[in-house]
């Protein structure tokens, strides 16, 4: 029987990679702009960790954590999120008592045992920043701007970025109460599991998908009316240096995070063409997460983009292969000669393809196939008068040039071409 991959896991078939690599060397360039460092972390830590840091109350803890018990008899999981793990390095390096100041950026998979669909998976890729040390609102709309620019360098078009504050544990609470008591009134209209969390986790009702409770919440109390002074500033002072920035934003006072750890400031990006999983990436403020999890008292401020999401938005845009496809027509000494083009494309770092020994017919058809806009091809012609023909195999335009200079013109054809695409 054939074995097929797990549900909502994905392979990364060879025609995508070269956008997976587009997003990952645009995210390390922008990161670079910013003064982030990278970070790895294991794929796999204790399930304590993400039961303090990401809260035992929400959805990603309670349901769909991939949790095992390893062979030590110790309980184990796959990370659902890059920042408990991030965090965890930090405090275990002590990286903060080297320098007090940390931003950090990581990339790779995490695992969440959601329900697939269109852009949700259970393996799943994330762009995560965060960074450590710095309370003020400057750093706020800063992390923020630097999301917003790399989600447009990566050509994301029609990005919207919702903004809201959660204040601090103190006002939070006064809005939780308030809100519990609104919720109550509407109680039987809730769905199953907002009928708990209105207890345990009331804000988590006003980010509830169901369709009845989003009704339910229709004219419930707004976070930012119960703002305490200080987290108002913060808010209005966020606010204005995204403005300064040039960030265009959207206030939305029912957004809430889906993890728990937020204090303040928190966002998502949104984008069209992404159906009902639309939020492109998403973070906030964590001030009490590094001491919760036995650190130091810290505040951090970061996001995670979802990279299966950011590829869906590319679509077929993306750049095409940079690299020279060769076709060899004629015997033995021919062969030779198209080895010796290849071999010098090869070195000069421009890719280069060639299956010689077919028929014409048959590597010409690989020359389509190969997605590299030009072909070389070398007959008993080319060799007699040292040339090469070069073909654009976008609009099969043909020219016939010295041997000696084709890796220079090949390398300039290629480069008007990605200049313009
Ligand atoms: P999150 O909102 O849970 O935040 O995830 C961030 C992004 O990851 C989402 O906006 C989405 O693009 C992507 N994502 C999440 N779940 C899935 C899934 N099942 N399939 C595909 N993509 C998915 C966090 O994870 C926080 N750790 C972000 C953060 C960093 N906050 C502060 N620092």
């Amino acid at each position: 029987m054939e074995i097929k991959a797990i549900r909502g896991m994905n392979d990364i078939l060879p025609e995508d990679v070269s956008k997976w690599r587009f997003v990952e060397e645009t995210a390390r360039r922008i990161f670079a702009l910013y003064g982030f460092e990278e970070l790895r972390t294991p794929i796999l830590e204790r399930t304590e960790l993400f039961l303090r840091g990401i809260g035992d109350d929400t959805d990603v803890v309670e349901k769909q954590m991939y949790t095992f018990t390893d062979k030590g008899g110790e309980s184990v999981s796959l990370r659902p999120e890059a920042t408990a793990s991030v965090l965890r390095a930090v405090i275990e390096h002590g990286l903060l008592t080297e320098d007090p100041i940390r931003k950090l950026y990581s990339l790779g998979p995490m695992f969440r045992y959601e329900r697939p669909q269109k852009g949700r998976y259970r393996q799943f890729h994330q762009i995560n920043a965060e960074r450590l040390g710095e309370e003020g609102p400057f750093s706020d709309a800063e992390t923020l701007q630097l999301a917003y620019v790399l989600a447009t360098s990566l050509g994301l078009k029609n990005v919207t970025m919702e903004v809201n504050s959660l204040g601090c544990e103190d006002c939070r609470a006064q809005f939780k109460k308030a809100l519990q008591e609104f919720l109550m009134k509407q109680a039987d209209r809730l769905c199953p599991d907002c009928s708990r969390r209105m207890r345990t986790n009331p804000l988590r009702v006003l980010d509830c998908k169901a369709a009845s409770c989003k009704e339910a919440v229709i004219g419930a109390p707004v976070i930012e009316d119960f703002l305490c002074s200080d987290c108002r500033d913060h808010y209005q002072q966020v606010l204005a240096s995204l403005d300064a920035f040039g960030v265009p934003f959207r206030k939305n006072p029912n957004l809430v995070r889906g993890l728990d750890y937020y204090t303040r400031t928190t966002f998502e990006i949104t984008a069209e063409g992404l159906g009902s999983q639309n939020a492109v990436a998403g973070g906030g403020r964590y001030d009490s997460l590094v001491k919760t999890l036995g650190g130091p008292e810290t505040p951090g401020i970061g996001f995670a983009f979802g990279m299966e999401r950011i590829i869906m938005l590319l679509g077929e845009s993306i750049m095409p292969a940079y690299g020279c496809f060769i076709v060899a027509q004629g015997d033995e000494e021919v062969r030779r000669y198209a080895i010796g083009l290849l071999t010098e494309l090869r070195s000069a770092g421009i890719a280069a393809e060639s299956v010689p020994e077919k028929s014409f017919k048959a590597q010409m058809r690989r020359a389509g196939k190969s997605g590299y806009p030009l072909c070389a091809i070398i007959g008993e012609d080319e060799l007699k008068d040292s040339m090469v023909t070069i073909k654009n195999l976008e609009d099969s335009s043909q020219v016939k040039i010295a041997r000696a200079d084709a890796r220079e013109k090949i390398a300039a054809l290629l480069k008007d071409r990605g200049e313009n695409a």
